[in-house]
């Protein structure tokens, strides 16, 4: 009895075909659910006698993995494969990107000081890292054992004392006064180096971005209200600019400009040392023997320069307390800075 029964129901589900989801789903049901016929039978057999149940035991699991069998092969039908023709076919559906990166926040405050000078005509010029002395010293009115050069630790080349890694990025200054006449509205960002113990606060490479503007009738009320666009657009409308008087070899006159602190609002904070005020970058005016150095009229023309650290401007704004995060590239910080070019 039970092994006619098994057989007629072996028969049934090995030519089984389901045409969709739910005649599958029904199936699976009546052999495979609680109350299926599955389940049913394994009831009976507990019934059978002795002699039979070895017997009537293989069969009944045979069956069993019959109708999985049937079940996973109908299942594939169903989920995989039109799921793939769907994916090809709808091309609405969104698509698996995977892991992605995120941008440097070097990278991003570079390109967005590089957009608001965009904004003001400035285009955008290169120069090499190592640099021979003319273009990083000299041509920028640092004489041959003048204390200046000690305001920046240089790495020398060894075997060559006229060959270094460059210590700002004014020497793009020279390069580009050299090989361009003016009018000059130029940035130059790039990596600069510095011979210096790495703590939180200092590296011994970080990144610059030069300005240089030359023609005729510049003044230094042109670098003040280019700086101050600047400082507005980079930080917020109501930033407030000061200007202290400094020293540079290559600019006179110099100065140094702070910004009104952009955390506390300029009431003093730990940020600014309680003054209100932090410095973000240096300027002035291109000093004519610079300018004469770089074979530029200045009877005719005058200009202004300013350089900025890339990484105070990013402390600025992401208030990141250990320079050293810029270079260790740990994952789990570089991945808070997911904003799109
Ligand atoms: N090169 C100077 C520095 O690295 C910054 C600077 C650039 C100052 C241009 C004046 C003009 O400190």
């Amino acid at each position: 009895m039970m092994k006619d029964r098994i057989q007629q129901l072996l028969a049934e589900i090995q030519t089984f075909k389901a045409q969709n989801k739910e005649e599958l789903e029904q199936f699976r049901i009546k052999y495979l659910g609680k109350k299926g016929v599955m389940s049913e039978l394994f009831n009976e057999f507990k019934t059978v006698p002795g002699e039979m149940r070895k017997e009537i035991g293989v069969m009944l699991n045979d069956l069993k993995n019959k109708a999985q069998e049937t079940l996973n092969e109908h299942k594939d039908l169903f989920e995989s494969k039109p799921a793939a023709s769907q994916t090809v076919n709808d091309l609405t559906l969104p698509v698996d990107l995977g892991q992605v990166g995120s941008h440097h926040p070097i990278s991003l405050v570079r390109k967005e000081i590089i957009d608001i000078f965009s904004r003001l005509g400035f285009n955008v010029a290169e120069g090499p890292e190592i640099e021979d002395d003319w273009h990083n010293f000299s041509a920028l009115n640092f004489p041959q054992e003048h204390p200046a050069r000690d305001m920046q630790d240089t790495f020398f080349i060894e075997k060559n004392p006229d060959i270094a890694l460059r210590t700002h990025t004014s020497s793009v200054q020279v390069r580009v006064m050299e090989n361009t006449q003016p009018p000059i509205r130029s940035i130059f960002p790039g990596r600069v180096y510095r011979n210096e113990a790495i703590s939180a606060r200092a590296h011994c490479f970080f990144h610059q971005v030069e300005g240089l503007y030359i023609d005729k009738n510049v003044s230094f009320a042109d670098l003040k209200q280019t700086l101050l666009y600047f400082a507005k657009e980079m930080f917020s409308a109501d930033t407030k600019i000061r200007l202290r008087p400094s020293y540079f070899p290559f600019t006179e006159p110099s100065a140094e400009m702070d910004i009104s602190c952009n955390l506390c609002g300029g009431e003093g904070c730990g940020f600014c040392k309680h003054t209100g005020w932090v410095e973000i970058l240096g300027c002035g005016m291109v000093d004519p023997a610079v300018l004469e150095n770089c074979g530029i009229d200045p009877k005719v023309y005058s200009g202004f320069a300013f350089g900025m650290g890339i990484e105070r401007i990013t402390n600025l704004k992401y208030q990141v307390k250990d320079l050293r995060m810029f270079s260790e590239n740990d994952i789990r910080f570089l991945k808070q800075f997911r904003s799109a070019f």
